[in-house]
Order: C-alpha cells, then sequence, then structure tokens
C-alpha cells in the first residue's frame, strides 16, 4: 500500500509544471493576421456556407447566410484568404463579375467536379469582408491565367482614376475602390499551381509583381505582395525563391498540413481515434516549430532586417472526409483534439512573431479543420473556432517571454509537451495568458510567476470535455464550449493554475 502511495505522489510529482511570465521582456507584436482564416471555392465553403443567395429560404443579408456572420463576428477575423487554394490557379475573375445570372460558369477540376456557377466573385467577397471589417488576401492566377488578368483585376479593385478596368467596376454598381492591401501570387506554383521549379516560380513571381501596380494615394495603400513559399520541408524551394526575388516580395507563404497519421492515403479518422492516433498528430502538428525556425533561417540569410514576412496561409488538420460525403468537398468533423491541435500552432506562431505576420487555418466553413459547420440554416460551431475565439485577446499584443518546465508525454515518438504556454500585453495593458493542457490522463498544475508586473486575481475560460474525440453536431452543438475557469488561484504574489487534462485555458492576469 505504501509503495503505491509513493508511486502515485511520484506521478502527480511528474505531471507538475513551472511557469514564469517575463512582463518586462516585451518580444514582437503579435500581428492580429496570425488568427486569419481561408475560404476556398471548395465543397460548402463558400456556396451553402458563407454564401446561400439573395433569393434563399435561409436568412441571409445580400445572399450572406446570417447565421455564418452572425458567428464570424464574435471571431473577430482579422484576415480572409480568397479564392484559393488549388481553385485560385484556374479562376478568371472576368467570370465572377456582372449580373449573376449571365456569369459563364466552370468545372470545378480539384474540388469534387462541381460545375461553378461563379455567382460568388470578386464583389460578393469583399463587400464580406467589408461587412465584417476583415482584411481581404486575393491569390492571383499564375498556374493558367495571365499577367494581363492579374494586372487588370488589381485595378478593377483598387484604382479610382477614369481607367478601363475601374469603369468596368463602376458599371457593375461598386464606385469606389475597395481597400485590397494582401495579394499572393499563386498558390502552391510547385504542385497543382503549375508543377514549377523555384527557380520557373521566381522569375514568374516577378513578372506578375511587375504588372500588379499600386493604385492607392499613400505608400501605405501599396499592395502587400506575398509569393508562393514551399510545401511543409522545402527548404530548397525557400532558398532559390528568396535569393532570387526577395527584393520584390513583402512575404513568403508556408504551408503544412496535419494529418493524423502523417500518410496521404490513410489519414486517420476525424471522430474515431485512439490515444496513439492523438499522440502521433501532435507530434505531426508540433513539426510546424522546426518548419518555421528553419524555414526563417533561410529567409534570414537573404533578409536579415526581417522585413519579409512569413505567411502560414495554409495549414490545419487534414483527415479522412466524414463517411458518405463527397471525397473531394474534404468535410472533416472537428474534435476537441484539433482545438488542442490549434491552441499549440497559435502558440508557435506567436513564439516566432517577429517572422511571422500571417497564419491562414484551412479553411472557414464546413472544409478541413472549420471553425463553422453548416446545414440549411443551423451552424456549428466546432472546438476550433472556441480557441480562435478565446485566444483571440492575444490579436495585436505584444508577445512576452515565457520560461517553461515541464515534463513530456510518454509513450511517444515525437517530443509533446504536457503544457503549452503564450502570454502578451495588449495595448490596454492587460496581460493574458494561454496555456494547454495536452495530457488526456493527467491534470497538471502550473505554478506561475510573472515577473516584472504585479499579479492580479486571474479571470479566465477553459475548454475542455471528458474525451478527446468529443465533439459538437447538430443533435449535440454545447458539447465542447468555454466554460468560466475557477482552477487559478493566487497566493503570496504566485499564481498557480489547475489544468484539467485536454484543455485550453485563457486568462486574464
Ligand atoms: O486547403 C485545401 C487545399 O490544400 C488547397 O486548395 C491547396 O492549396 C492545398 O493543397
Amino acid at each position: 500500500m505504501l509503495a503505491l502511495l509513493a508511486s502515485t505522489a511520484l506521478v502527480a510529482a511528474e505531471t507538475d509544471a513551472e511557469l514564469t511570465v517575463h512582463a518586462g521582456k516585451p518580444g514582437a507584436v503579435i500581428n492580429p493576421n496570425i488568427y486569419g482564416q481561408f475560404s476556398e471555392h471548395l465543397g460548402h465553403c463558400i456556396y451553402d456556407g458563407i454564401w446561400v443567395g439573395p433569393d434563399s429560404t435561409i436568412p441571409n443579408t445580400n445572399g450572406y447566410s446570417n447565421a455564418v456572420l452572425a458567428a464570424l463576428r464574435d471571431l473577430h477575423v482579422p484576415i480572409l484568404r480568397w479564392p484559393g487554394g488549388c481553385f485560385a490557379d484556374e479562376y478568371h475573375w472576368k467570370d465572377g463579375i456582372g449580373p449573376a445570372e449571365k456569369r459563364p460558369s466552370m468545372y470545378n477540376s480539384h474540388w469534387g467536379g462541381v460545375v461553378e456557377n461563379n455567382h460568388f466573385g470578386t464583389h460578393e467577397f469583399l463587400n464580406l469582408c467589408e461587412l465584417l471589417g476583415i482584411e481581404p488576401y486575393v491569390c492571383v492566377n499564375v498556374g493558367s491565367g495571365t499577367v494581363q488578368e492579374a494586372m487588370e483585376w488589381v485595378e478593377y479593385m483598387t484604382s479610382d482614376a477614369s481607367s478601363p478596368m475601374a469603369n468596368l467596376r463602376r458599371a457593375n454598381g461598386r464606385d469606389k475602390p475597395w481597400r485590397v492591401h494582401y495579394v499572393a501570387v499563386g498558390n502552391e506554383s510547385w504542385g497543382c499551381g503549375g508543377s514549377m521549379t523555384p527557380e520557373f516560380y521566381a522569375d514568374n513571381f516577378r513578372r506578375y509583381n511587375t504588372f500588379m501596380k499600386n493604385y492607392g494615394a499613400t505608400p501605405k495603400d501599396a499592395l502587400y505582395r506575398v509569393a508562393c513559399g514551399p510545401s511543409a520541408d522545402d527548404y530548397d524551394w525557400t532558398d532559390v525563391v528568396m535569393k532570387s526575388a526577395s527584393n520584390q516580395m513583402n512575404g513568403l507563404s508556408l504551408h503544412y498540413y496535419t494529418i493524423p497519421h502523417g500518410d496521404w492515403k490513410h489519414k486517420g479518422s476525424a471522430t474515431l481515434f485512439n490515444r496513439d492516433d492523438y499522440l502521433s498528430t501532435l507530434g505531426n502538428t508540433l513539426h510546424m516549430e522546426e518548419l518555421i525556425s528553419r524555414h526563417s533561417a533561410i529567409m534570414d540569410k537573404y533578409d536579415p532586417k526581417k522585413q519579409v514576412g512569413l505567411c502560414v496561409d495554409e495549414w490545419g488538420i487534414w483527415t479522412d472526409v466524414e463517411p458518405g460525403t463527397n471525397p473531394g468537398f474534404l468535410y472533416q468533423q472537428n474534435s476537441l483534439r484539433d482545438a488542442i491541435l490549434a491552441a499549440l500552432n497559435l502558440h508557435i506562431f506567436q513564439a516566432h512573431a517577429d517572422r511571422v505576420v500571417m497564419a491562414n487555418i484551412a479553411q472557414m466553413v464546413n472544409v478541413l479543420q472549420a471553425m463553422i459547420l453548416t446545414d440549411h440554416d443551423k451552424v456549428v460551431l466546432t472546438p476550433t473556432y472556441h480557441v480562435f475565439e478565446m485566444l483571440k485577446v492575444h490579436q495585436g499584443a505584444t508577445s512576452l517571454a515565457v520560461e517553461l518546465k515541464t515534463s513530456d508525454l510518454v509513450p511517444a515518438t515525437e517530443k509533446i509537451p504536457q503544457v503549452s504556454a503564450s502570454a502578451s500585453r495588449d495595448p490596454a495593458g492587460k496581460i493574458h495568458l494561454s496555456l494547454v493542457n495536452t495530457d488526456p490522463d493527467h491534470a497538471v498544475t502550473v505554478a506561475c510567476t510573472l515577473d516584472g508586473a504585479p499579479v492580479g486575481q486571474p479571470v479566465g475560460r477553459v475548454l475542455t470535455a471528458g474525451n478527446m474525440t468529443a465533439h459538437n453536431t447538430f443533435e449535440a452543438p454545447h458539447t465542447v464550449e468555454p466554460m468560466p475557469f475557477t482552477g487559478a488561484s493566487v497566493s503570496g504574489g504566485h499564481l498557480t493554475v489547475a489544468l484539467p487534462p485536454l484543455s485550453v485555458v485563457i486568462l486574464e492576469l
């Protein structure tokens, strides 16, 4: 009995963690765009997701689903990438303007082989962004488009002159230009965007870039030009493109998806998985840290002042589709595991806030690691949505250095720290601390020291559930939801936080 008690005590001691938040050591400002989203003409992200059309029986505002709009308002989406993805390099923007019934349709060859009617086009996208106060991020077609198309699209969206494209926009009902700052020059040009070599792409980037003019009145209105960056660990791509074109770009993209089993042919289910699957998923997602560090180091060679931002403009978990759904629609459920994974990635981006200026989770509605699932007029907010909503307090705040002593989960082939932490000070001076307990079996007590600032009675929320596969459905939409957090206490100037297993906590200190 004594031996049993001793070993239990040992396990309890091993699960404790120590954290110091250095309030006096501010780091880079966390670009709000790290909390960005991605919306592609894929499955039901746009159609029957964001867009139901003005004639729909589903309650809508100018064609946008009211339920989706309401959910997005609470999320404070900073930036939205569109129209793809692979779709972007097949998209011809002139097919998506003018009277909807006159717009030509096209075959969406990448995603489910459906016919795209082009009813959601430039006006519908940019008006949505305007309605919600979101920065649009438009990806131009390099793969199957022309320089002229890209050049004219920029003019159409942003010129206030009495020029042909600006006048075409006016004829289509929009007088003033929209504010479009962020543009990507092609998507995955090494793959679905044209199977290019980095040398060929770099030349094309420079060519397209030359003709995409700045129409804004001030230098602040100039386009923020994002070059197509690497897939995962293709370090050669980064090296070549940075060497050849870093002087013409503002950002370089990076795409990395978390595949639960690490195998594209057998990805794994979104909701039916065990502890081993969970550990391998977390191990795979934490690879993001190494990717960012190594790509940043290459970027440092050509851009030591870190003027070119790393834009992780596609990331998230990619599982098997839900049984019975179109495999080309990439519709997957979203569990507590995905919430943990989202928080870990956001922490990684925040830790690299000096280089990572944007990240766009794939995707916003009904596709991959979605924020929102829809069924006609009903919406389900996923566990990932709740993480983005809880951690939004970090947007635009100054990151604070953290030092963490924590044990690793066992058994795992990759190192998976039990606790992850990220802290920031917002412009009003409030310090926020987000914490994750990745451990499916053990609670953990985190002894926190706030160095350089007094600690008050913290208030916070927690996202957790009884098991890692817990998720929200249309029948049970509130299974995984944030709750008030009562596990933080202050004594003698020290903060102690008791994190339940599988939890994400946000605290205002
Ligand atoms: O997000 C789904 C797809 O993943 C995108 O279209 C493509 O860019 C990536 O391969």
